[in-house]
């Protein structure tokens, strides 16, 4: 599959079959996630694998779309490092960034994932904070359940020239 491909064929997979996905394919997805670009390379993520099934399924108690937890055998947790940012302000870009990087690396293995938000929604934040006992320069970003697809989803066209301007408004 090609890049271009990928981005126009991804979409949000929410149901995953109970095939395990393998410890190698997480490598390479967090490998694509690594790469993105980030504020003056100051790549301030952290990546947390999480398989526990008593922590995931205790994620749906506090955050309402995130169901799909509950059949997932993995997922992963995008997190800043505030210590490691140079660049005031640009973490959680920097981890918006890992985040899709993920996103189109899963899809591009055939596997399906979704984009769980968890900052800047405080308690998502604050609970995820507690539950994975994390220390307080570490922020939850974005949490990613990986499977194998249980479902098939169209790509629909989303070009839409009126959102296209040129050299002035
Ligand atoms: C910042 C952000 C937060 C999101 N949070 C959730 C979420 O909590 N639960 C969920 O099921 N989908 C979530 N999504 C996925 C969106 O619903 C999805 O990307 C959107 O509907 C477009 O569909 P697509 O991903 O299939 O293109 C989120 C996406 C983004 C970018």
């Amino acid at each position: 599959m090609n890049t271009l491909d990928a981005i126009l064929s991804r979409r949000s997979i929410r149901q995953y079959t109970p095939k395990p996905v393998s410890r190698e394919m997480i490598r390479e997805i967090l490998h694509g996630a690594m790469s993105a670009p980030s504020a003056g390379n100051e790549r301030p993520w952290h990546f947390i694998i999480m398989t526990d099934r008593a922590l995931l399924n205790e994620i749906p108690k506090f955050h309402p779309y995130s169901a799909m937890l509950k059949q997932a055998s993995v997922a992963i947790l995008v997190c800043g490092d505030v210590n490691l940012e140079k660049h005031k302000g640009y973490w959680a870009l920097d981890c918006a960034a890992a985040t899709e990087n993920m996103l189109l690396a899963i899809h591009a293995k055939g596997l399906g994932a979704v984009w769980c938000g968890v900052y800047p929604t405080e308690d998502r934040v604050a609970n995820l904070q507690k539950l994975l006992k994390l220390p307080v320069h570490i922020i939850p970003f974005s949490l990613i359940p990986v499977g194998f697809p249980a479902e098939a989803k169209q790509a629909g066209d989303r070009f839409d020239e009126s959102r296209v301007h040129e050299n002035q408004w």
